[in-house]
């Protein structure tokens, strides 16, 4: 089976809806509801953009997955309340340097940026109130 887009899941869920074209993804990106109890949960969009981070050689990270946690783009705890069927991805960077972090939780390649927050899917999600 064939892995689609986060934009490609976007027009087949709209069209399942009843979307015509152009159809833009709801306020908040794509937290729309499944289409079937047994679809994964969709993690907010905490940012249109990549998070440069100085990561440490060895140490282990916790990547917000949901996009739910204060301390983006790291995981605070607050999946379990907000998301619960998203966890953390944890990793242990190799190198000691900058990364790009993934703040729009659409990447194909967590934790990093991968580039997809470029797509319209992304870039014309409203993002949550900020306090
Ligand atoms: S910030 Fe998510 S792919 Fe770039």
């Amino acid at each position: 089976m064939a892995l689609l887009r986060p934009a490609a899941l976007v027009t087949l869920m709209s069209a399942a809806a009843g979307g015509g074209r152009g159809r833009r993804a709801p306020p908040g990106g794509l937290q729309s509801p499944s289409l079937s109890s047994s679809a994964p949960p969709q993690p907010l969009i905490a940012a249109k953009q990549p998070f440069p981070v100085e990561l440490k050689a060895g140490k282990k990270y916790g990547w917000c997955a949901c996009g739910h946690s204060k301390s983006q783009p790291f995981c605070d705890g607050t999946h379990k309340t907000a998301a619960p069927g998203i966890s953390p991805l944890r990793f242990t960077p190799e190198k000691d340097g900058t990364a790009w972090l993934c703040g729009c939780k659409r990447t194909r390649c967590p934790p990093y940026c991968d580039g997809t927050h470029k797509d319209e899917a992304v870039q014309g999600a409203r993002l949550p109130a900020q306090p």
